[in-house]
């Protein structure tokens, strides 16, 4: 199924029949004839803005996605110039961040195309995210998802303030120039400092987290065609980062020391009190984006409008496909409502799809994809 054609035919059946338009026919001759002329076709921006939609709708491990109509398009496919390119992400961050109220934004650059000079590739997983240091006696400092990239900026000539939050910098490619380095704009950064409701102490610990998600390591598919910088986000649900970003042994592993502030004794015959820390850590990560008016879900009430989508889904005639395993938050999982569903995990298109780190690639691994269909990355 790597025809380009097919793809983007059934991409433009699926746009047409859901949107009611007229004129399938001639857009399918105008897109074959593009494609055999030209080898690609571009997207209208009504296809484009309905296409990453629908991968929204489409993201299996999503529970947010109740939402998917709402999601902001913003076009950014005439940018080239890396200047121009960190400008726009600004202007993203900023549109999203909408004092506080966030708002699901996707900004997208131009199409991928193997060995085309005006591809663009952002090598940050997300747009905001904190370093992390690997420590001469093995230790981290910051956030251990991102000590490959951290050195990897570092090798770019980036240099760290060696805190556990140094915010990373943009690194972006555009065509064949090597990849160039940005700041994030500090007004554009908004950070929330966690404190608990009851525990006075919890602010000592000086844990803080960014306020907006912004993914930017996933090929949006349309059709056919492979955004690979298309970065979106949505906003917070607290478990993201009270459950795991916070509290896993791989990333902040902060239970321990939560738990010692507590009292409670860190043994095997207490062998609760991972348990016990971990809520205290979640009830303060809500309170905290509460108090700094930053929007953020509780995983109740995401758990609530998951299933509300699946009704809405269900009456316009469309099976919502779902990863159990993602869609059941990691905490308190039998309380919810999703805990006892079970879906289709299929994927279907339009999707988004994970890339390769860009900075693991080697040059002849990715001359050889580059040659090779561009889907093949994705296990397509
Ligand atoms: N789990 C990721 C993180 O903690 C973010 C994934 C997207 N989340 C979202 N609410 N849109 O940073």
């Amino acid at each position: 199924m790597d025809n380009l054609f097919e793809r983007a035919s059934s991409f433009l059946e699926l746009f047409f029949r859901e949107s009611e338009s007229i004129g399938l026919q001639d857009r399918l001759d105008e897109v074959k004839w593009s494609i055999e002329s030209t080898g690609t076709y571009i997207h209208s921006k009504e296809e484009l803005e309905f296409g990453s939609r629908v991968a929204w709708r489409n993201s299996n491990r999503c529970i947010g996605r109740l939402f998917w109509k709402s999601l902001q398009v913003i076009d950014n496919r005439g940018l080239t110039k890396t200047t121009d390119i960190a400008k726009a992400l600004a202007n993203h961050l900023d549109i999203a961040w909408n004092n506080g109220k966030i708002k699901p934004v996707i900004s997208i650059f131009k199409p991928f195309m193997p060995d085309s000079p005006t591809n663009v590739s952002i090598w940050n997983p997300q747009l905001i995210s904190y370093a992390g240091y690997e420590n001469e006696d093995k230790t981290i400092t910051g956030d251990r998802r991102n000590v490959e990239f951290t050195q990897f900026c570092k090798k770019l000539g980036w240099q760290g303030r060696q805190t556990p939050f140094d915010i990373l910098p943009w690194v972006i490619q555009a065509g064949h120039e090597p990849p160039a380095l940005f700041p994030l704009p500090p007004p554009s950064l908004h950070e929330v400092d966690i404190c608990h409701p009851a525990f006075s102490w919890f602010r000592e610990l000086g844990l803080k987290w960014y306020a907006i998600p912004v993914i930017s390591n996933m090929t949006l598919e349309i059709g056919g065609l492979l955004y690979k910088a298309a970065p979106f986000n949505g906003w917070y649900m607290g478990t993201e980062i009270g459950a795991r970003n916070l509290a896993d042994e791989s990333r902040y592993n902060q239970l321990p020391n939560i738990a010692r502030r507590m009292g409670l004794q860190i043994d095997r015959k207490n062998f609760m009190w991972r348990d016990r820390a971990l809520l205290e850590l979640n009830e303060a990560v809500l309170y905290s984006f509460k108090k700094s008016g930053v929007r953020m879900v509780d995983h109740h009430t995401a758990s609530e409008q998951f299933m509300r989508f699946n009704e809405e889904e269900q009456r316009c005639g469309r099976e919502v496909m779902a990863d159990w395993s993602w869609i059941v938050p990691p905490l308190s999982g039998n309380t919810m409502e999703v805990f006892h569903e079970e879906w289709n995990n299929k994927v279907i298109a339009p999707n988004f799809y994970y890339q390769l780190p860009p900075w693991k690639k080697s040059n002849a691994e990715e001359k050889e994809r580059a040659s090779k269909c561009p889907f093949s990355e994705m296990g397509l």
